[in-house]
């Protein structure tokens, strides 16, 4: 096995990734049938944005955290979700790549991950949204 090294690599990850997560019980339906995504939109994006994250390239744009504040209007966005998310993303890179490319992204998975579950659930955030 390798480490992820360039964007081929991680459209390999990513593709992986949301092909697991269509098939999770937990968050899939959120995917499906909450935002019914354009796979052939969310796809590149997300190579965008991994890309820019782990090679630091400002190529996405976009405002994530944004996304999921108004997907949590609609889904349920709480700590199962957000465990079913981070398994298969560890899944993921543990199954395709090895080396510190791959602890670095599985760690800034991590911190996003736990930064927007802060954030969606904080009573602040509760308190704009009502
Ligand atoms: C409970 C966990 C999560 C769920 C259910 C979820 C679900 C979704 C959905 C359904 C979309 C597509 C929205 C649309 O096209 O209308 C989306 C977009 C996106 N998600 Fe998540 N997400 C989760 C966690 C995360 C985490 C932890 C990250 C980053 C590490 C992330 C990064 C993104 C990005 C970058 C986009 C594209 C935003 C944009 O520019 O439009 N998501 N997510």
């Amino acid at each position: 096995m390798k480490d992820i090294e360039n964007r081929t690599d991680i459209i390999s990850l990513v593709d992986h990734f949301y092909s697991k997560v269509q098939d999770d019980q937990t968050i899939g339906p959120i995917f499906t049938q909450v935002a019914n995504v354009d796979w052939s939109h969310h796809l590149p994006k997300m190579y965008d944005f991994w890309e820019s994250i782990l090679f630091a390239k400002a190529i996405y744009k976009g405002n994530p955290m944004l996304t999921h504040f108004s997907l949590n209007e609609k889904a349920s966005l709480k700590e199962e979700e957000f465990t079913a998310w981070k398994t298969i993303f560890f899944n993921t890179v543990d199954e395709l790549f090895v080396g510190e490319n791959a602890e670095t992204i599985k760690q800034k998975a991590q911190s996003i991950a736990d930064l927007m579950h802060f954030k969606i659930n904080s009573p602040k955030q509760k308190i704009n949204i009502v």
